[in-house]
């Protein structure tokens, strides 16, 4: 049994709220909020009840010093006291003196933010990378452990990781609770995966096969059909045969794979009959082109029209709609028609009584983007936690939450 933040008495405690602001940045700018804003109900709530919490988070991969910089939480932690508006006290390290006064200094109602957990993942004085977030070093858990009285996970879309901050947290606490907006990815997606209604359609996008393998074999048992758009398609239609031109495609190895899935399939999966091409990868107006005559110059960025009406149709029934991936490169003004599209039929899939799960970083980004009165029953926060949720897999981050 996992129990609820409501269900604690945070008077006057140190709250440790594990978040997941793991936000796309470019050049010192947060491209989509998302994940920040949704754990604000959380946030609020731990201040309301009078008590001084402590957020943890981690940003991006420290793999060597020059990753520091770039996944410095600070920009983050100014972020969010602009969405708070209030005070966020922004301590640069994830351990130590500093921290520890910070966080003796605190009165109720306050934050202090700590540095991203991952630093500890890169050992400054070896320069090398050692994992003890990532790989959960039992000493670091314990620490963090230490700084507080009771701990929250609020990050659902981390929690597919074994991590310190996470895993090694709760295991040294007794007083442990999900935040509200864990409970509600959990409560959505388990209901979606406890009764399904059918027609059942999964939309599969974004780049790799690879990445969705898990994902694909879980669906085959369960949903109607499977839907393929983004680059992810060129693999699959490689697998059958087509010419791809230049467009992305994975190599030999994967493609067997998705030859296999396409064999075992039952027509489940269905690949676009037609895709918008460019010659070379820019945002310029692109041609379309059925899969058959794809030739060597060309490279697919889109889903074609054609496509889009088929999808449109099969969607047009569904009791169930689950999608992860854009179907094209939708930051590009060129190449986001298809998955405006995808938006726009499965937000009406909602409007018809639908139940309609969204998830996947680069999924939400398009969401918001095109968000001119979309409905969607559930967006989740998550990327990799989301999938490995539909796979039915057991996240540890989640479990360790349970009495
Ligand atoms: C995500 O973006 O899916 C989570 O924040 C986990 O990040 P990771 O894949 O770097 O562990």
């Amino acid at each position: 049994m996992i129990k609820n933040i409501k269900e604690a008495d945070l008077k006057n405690k140190k709250v440790l709220l594990r978040v997941d602001f793991n936000v796309p940045i470019k050049d010192g700018v947060i491209l989509n909020d998302k994940r920040i804003r949704s754990s604000l109900e959380t946030i609020n709530y731990i201040l309301s009840q009078k008590s001084k919490l402590i957020i943890l988070s981690h940003l991006g991969r420290i793999k060597a010093e020059e990753d520091l910089k770039e996944n410095n939480l600070d920009i983050v932690a100014k972020h969010l006291e602009k969405l708070l508006d209030q005070k966020v006290i922004f301590i640069p390290s994830t351990r130590g003196k500093k921290v520890e006064n910070a966080i003796n200094e605190m009165k109720n109602g306050e934050i202090v933010m700590l540095q991203n957990t991952r630093y500890e993942d890169f050992d400054m004085l070896t320069k090398q990378e050692v994992k003890l977030e990532s790989k959960n070093n039992a000493e670091l858990g314990k620490y963090w452990a230490g700084l507080c009285d009771i701990f929250v996970n609020d990050a659902f879309a981390v929690s597919h990781r074994e991590c310190a901050s996470i895993c090694g947290i709760a295991q040294n606490k007794s007083e442990k609770y999900a935040g509200l907006l864990l409970t509600k990815e959990l409560e959505s997606i388990s209901k979606l995966l406890k009764d399904v209604s059918h027609p059942y359609i999964a939309i599969l996008g974004g780049a790799k096969v690879k990445d969705k393998i898990g994902v694909i074999n879980a669906l085959l048992s369960k949903a109607d059909k499977i839907l393929i758009g983004g680059a992810m398609m060129f693999t699959f239609l490689k697998a059958k045969g087509y010419n791809v031109g230049i467009s992305k495609c994975e190599d030999e190895e994967v493609i067997e794979i998705a030859k296999e899935f396409l064999e075992k399939s039952n027509n489940k999966i269905v690949l676009p009959v037609d895709v918008v091409c460019n010659t070379h990868f820019k945002d310029e107006k692109g041609y379309k082109k059925n899969i058959d005559d794809i030739s060597n110059i060309d490279m697919g960025l889109d889903i074609g029209t054609k496509t889009i009406e088929i999808y449109k149709n099969i969607l047009s029934d569904a009791k169930t709609v689950v999608w992860n991936g854009p179907m094209g490169v939708f930051e590009m003004e060129n190449y986001c028609n298809g998955t405006k599209r995808i938006c726009e039929i499965v937000s009406n899939s909602t409007k018809n009584g639908a139940v309609t799960i969204v998830g996947g970083g680069e999924t939400v980004t398009a969401v918001e983007k095109f968000s001119n009165d979309l409905r969607f029953s559930h967006i989740s926060t998550g990327g990799g936690a989301f999938l490995e949720m539909l796979e039915e897999k057991s996240l540890p981050g989640i479990e360790i939450l349970n009495f």
